[in-house]
């Protein structure tokens, strides 16, 4: 597994937690036999076929294949990355991490002390928006709808009318100009001294999916017409700040993102805050940056269906479109609602309230239509030039999905919508760009196949009886398992044994980094069906029926090399196979 914290500790973390407690933490087990059950949370279903097991330390659904061990379950569940989801059980378990190899030292306290300036300065914009000064922010918040408890929630501030309040504040706690001017809140004059970044504005800070202090958005009180100032002034980038890699308002709204399993996103500071306080809490917002991959990931953790309602102007129809395509780059179903013309999701629901608002986010339409319509009210569709600009328009966005059954189904829907030759759009979509294979239009389904009942039998003994490993190792190579899955899992297996590790299913998991091997081992190890009382003949059995289906396999591939050898009348070659092949015959008996 890649990372960098130690494998011994990971097993004593794994050691020290119960599968079966933590699991219980989230829903509720019941006591089936050895084992205990649930309604699985990864899927819908009436009837429980979710296992934990609390020998192996374990779970497995046998109605969606979701398994793990306590790691997996968290990066699961939380939808925590893995460092997550070990710093998480290690503080659980009182075991004690190595500080992070990547960041030095000296990186470390300087993070710690941009959040700590952060943290402060956010406070002493609250304070200010309490004080008399503080009462036209206050009055501003209240006009544009923000309610008292909202003014709380949002932590919202003011930023007052001078060059050194901050400043001199944090000054006074201690904090030094460098890193006040590190931290954004200060800028260096050029004949020396500092003076505050933000004054005379309303405070919006930014958070982080921790709900710690990244920055902060300052928008003007008055908008003085004729006035060059920009609306809103935001924090620099920071070693604590990357403006692509956050999302405003997640902090508050992951929970409800979850439930719901969806979210909506939205532009700005108002489009968030004001449908929250309405009561729509699965919602964040970009802050008017172009939407990044690294955005639509963290809401991946989330959800995988996003609802966009961007302002109704050009700019918002612009960045909808480029953020469409990143999002069915990474698999997430998106869908877009269309606002009044010159509305924004703030302005519509003080103007409609919230049955409309959702009305309107519901309606949303899918990418197709809402692209097709946006490139049909560009081009003449009744020029045929024009008519192959938004054909090439929609073949970008219908070339990013992973599925080619999708894929194939949307270039035939384009084909009827824009009355064009299906073949001619199959030829375009594999002239762009990023593409990688050659798509030529055949549905390539990839259902799983099952896992071949002799090699799972075989890892389900080597799990129950650590004993048969060392014959087993000693007589089968995992080369000789047929199934790619049972071969890495194999792999695994014997080389923890070599290495003297002790073979327990939780702990074998912290190995394997493909989730075929993760589903066999676990599925494996809940298997309870009886077999012969005997397991060193069952194993004998196994052996020599993996033996013979991998002899008759390379059997197979050899008769048809000779088969072609023959047809080539290379004699050599086919001298050579046939040599091959008795040697085998002989090993075979
Ligand atoms: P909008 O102009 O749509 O702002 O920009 P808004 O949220 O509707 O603002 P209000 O309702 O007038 O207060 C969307 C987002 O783009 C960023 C902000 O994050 C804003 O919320 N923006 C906009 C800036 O950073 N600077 C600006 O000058 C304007
Ligand atoms: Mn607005």
């Amino acid at each position: 597994m890649t990372n960098r914290i130690p494998e011994n500790l990971l097993e004593d973390i794994l050691s020290r937690v119960d599968i079966v407690e933590l699991i219980s933490g989230y829903i509720p087990l019941k006591k089936a036999g050895r084992n205990f059950k649930a309604c699985c949370p990864f899927h819908r279903e009436k009837t429980p076929s979710f296992m934990v097991s609390p020998e192996r330390q374990i779970y497995h659904c046998f109605g969606c294949n979701e398994s793990g061990n306590a790691f997996k379950f968290l990066m699961a569940y939380e939808r925590f990355d893995f460092p997550e989801a070990v710093e998480f059980l290690a503080r659980k378990t009182g075991v004690i991490l190595p500080e992070k190899e990547k960041r030095t030292q000296e990186n470390i306290s300087i993070t710690t002390q941009l959040f700590k300036i952060n943290e402060l300065a956010c406070a002493y914009y609250q304070k200010s928006l309490d004080s008399e000064t503080g009462s036209s922010a206050r009055g501003y918040f209240l006009k544009r709808g923000i309610p008292e408890e909202g003014i709380k929630l949002f932590k919202l501030g003011f930023a007052e009318d001078k060059w050194d309040g901050l400043i001199n504040y944090l000054r006074s706690k201690g904090v030094g100009l460098a890193l006040l001017e590190k931290a954004g809140l200060a800028i260096a004059k050029d004949r020396g001294g500092f003076y505050d970044r933000f004054r005379n504005r309303a405070i919006f800070p930014i958070f982080d999916i921790k709900s710690r202090v990244l920055g902060f958005g300052a928008r003007l009180l008055d908008e003085t017409k004729g006035s060059t100032a920009a609306k809103y002034i935001n924090s620099p980038e920071s070693p604590v700040y990357t403006k692509g890699k956050n999302l405003y308002g997640l902090n508050l709204s992951k929970e409800a993102i979850r439930e719901c399993d969806s979210v909506i996103m939205v532009e700005g500071y108002m489009d968030f805050i004001i449908p929250y306080t309405y009561g729509i809490h699965n919602i964040v917002a970009s802050l008017g940056t172009a939407l990044t991959e690294e955005q639509a990931g963290l809401l991946k953790r989330f959800t995988q269906n996003v609802v966009m309602v961007y302002d109704a102007d050009a700019a918002g129809q612009m960045a909808t479109l480029r953020a469409l395509d990143i999002f069915i780059e990474e698999g997430m179903n998106v869908r877009i609602a269309t606002l009044p013309a010159g509305m924004d999701p703030d302005l519509y629901m003080k103007k409609n309230g919230l049955a409309s608002f959702k009305e309107m986010v519901n309606s949303a339409k899918s990418f197709f239509e809402y692209k097709l319509s946006v490139m049909k009210s560009r081009y003449n569709t009744k020029e045929i030039e024009e008519r192959a600009m938004v054909a090439k328009e929609m073949l970008i966005s219908i070339s990013k999905f992973k599925d080619s059954i999708v894929k194939s189904e949307y270039i035939k829907l384009l084909a009827q919508e824009l009355n064009v030759n299906e073949e001619a759009l199959l030829e375009e979509i594999n002239k762009i760009k990023g593409i990688k294979a050659p798509y030529n239009g055949q549905n390539r389904t990839v259902a799983k196949a099952p896992f071949n009942p002799t090699e799972s039998l075989l890892i389900r003994l080597m799990l129950e009886e650590s004993e048969l490993i060392d014959s087993i190792r000693k007589r089968l190579e995992p080369t000789d398992f047929q199934d790619e899955r049972t071969k890495k899992l194999v792999t695994v297996m014997f080389d923890l044994f070599s290495q003297g590790k002790t073979l327990e299913p939780n702990k074998i998991i912290n190995y394997l980094d493909d989730s075929n091997s993760l589903e066999l081992i676990c599925k494996s190890a809940f298997k309870d069906d009886a077999y012969p009382e005997d397991k060193e003949k069952v194993v004998e059995d196994c052996i020599k029926l993996i033996k013979s289906k991998r002899l008759s396999h390379i059997k197979q591939r050899l008769q048809e090399e000779i088969r072609i050898a023959e047809q080539n009348k290379d004699e050599e070659k086919l001298h050579r196979l046939k040599d091959e092949f008795c040697e085998l015959l002989k090993k075979g008996r």
